[in-house]
């Protein structure tokens, strides 16, 4: 890897992928498509930038390494990737351009310009933006159909969620094509049915740090017994199941249970924090019905078993770690 040399690793039979800026998100993907198998060029137009780019990826996939989190050498994967100051590079051939440029609009409105110029027409463009919408960014386009947004957590390759966003003009195929490359990249893509602002993760995560500050200014709690809430507390059960699915498994009745008596004290909160947003009985029962799919109510006392299993594992493994 280097310099704009073409990369010497073996492609082991996938696409060649283009990465468009090249910083904290751009060599996340990069070790993604890398570790994935593909050929990966990343276009960086800071010198400065593109020296220390190798070493970074070397760095992370060293660390990776260490925990067990590769299934070949670093070297291998590493001699996939090339660096380039030329973005015609980065396009050549490629089956998927990941732009991960500055969140700027009128930056990101020159470079897909420039993407669906030089490009195949066959090639899908995806943007990583975390606050722009695809139709803000390739409406005008000719290859506009090639063109989604993408979003990842960060760092992408260990953050597996990716939320695909289509405009209405966007290809059915196009996010057909993006969803394969994501899932046999090892990633676990999510449909975002109509364009919305900052998407579903950050979504989320706006609305509870929005809470967050709210009870920090209000002296309820410390900014670091909020976090301990958090981390030890929500986010424990959350790395095994969602927020929906902690309402269902955690009392008797599930979901449909919990909006019984819940529902109107969250309401209440809303209210005095200016959304009116009651939990709206049919919106319970559509989720409840998912719930009940993904958790039969026949075997409710297993999958509690299980949820706690997953949880004593993970505190095993924390234990087990810290020495
Ligand atoms: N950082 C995050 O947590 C995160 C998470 C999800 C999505 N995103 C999105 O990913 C994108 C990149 O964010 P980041 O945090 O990696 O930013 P960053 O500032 O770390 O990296 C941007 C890179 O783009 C390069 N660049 C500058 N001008 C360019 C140009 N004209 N063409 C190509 N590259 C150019 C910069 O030199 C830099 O290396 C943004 O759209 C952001 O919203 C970021």
């Amino acid at each position: 890897m280097g310099g704009s040399d073409s990369p010497a690793g073996q492609d082991r039979g996938r696409g060649r992928i283009g990465i468009v800026g090249g910083g904290s998100i751009g060599v996340g993907w990069a070790i993604v498509f890398a570790r994935a198998g593909h050929v990966t060029t990343v276009f960086e137009p800071e010198e400065t930038r593109r020296r220390i780019l190798v070493e970074e990826v070397e760095v992370r996939l060293g660390e990776l390494d260490a925990f067990g989190l590769l299934d070949e050498a670093p070297a291998e994967i590493v001699a996939r990737l090339a660096v380039t100051g030329d973005l015609s590079e980065a396009l050549d051939g490629a089956e998927h351009v990941q732009e991960c440029a500055p969140e700027s609009l009128p930056l990101k409105l020159e470079l897909f310009e420039r993407m669906d110029a030089g490009a195949d027409d066959t090639t899908t463009l995806a943007s990583s933006s975390s606050s722009m919408t695809i139709s803000g960014i390739a409406a005008g386009l000719n290859g506009r159909s090639r063109c989604l947004l993408a979003h990842p957590g960060n760092p992408p390759y260990l953050i597996r969620v990716v939320e695909l966003a289509p405009a209405p003009f966007t290809a059915r195929e196009t996010v057909d094509a993006a969803r394969e490359l994501f899932s046999a990249a090892g990633m676990l893509p999510v449909t975002v049915h109509h364009e919305i602002d900052c998407l579903v993760f950050n979504r989320l995560q706006g609305a509870l740090l929005r809470e967050a500050l709210l009870l920090v200014r209000d002296g309820v709690v410390s900014p670091a017994d909020l976090d301990l809430v958090v981390s030890e507390g929500l986010a424990r059960r959350w790395s095994v199941i969602g927020p929906l699915a902690v309402a269902e498994l955690n009392i008797r009745g599930g979901i449909v249970a919990h909006a019984g008596f819940m529902g109107p004290v969250y309401g209440r909160i809303g209210m005095e924090r200016g959304q009116e947003n009651p939990w709206e009985s049919d919106v319970v029962q559509r989720v409840a019905e998912d719930l009940e799919s993904r958790f039969p109510p026949s075997s409710r006392d297993d999958q509690v078993l299980w949820r706690d299993r997953e949880l004593m594992r993970l505190e095993s493994e924390r234990r087990r770690r810290s020495g």
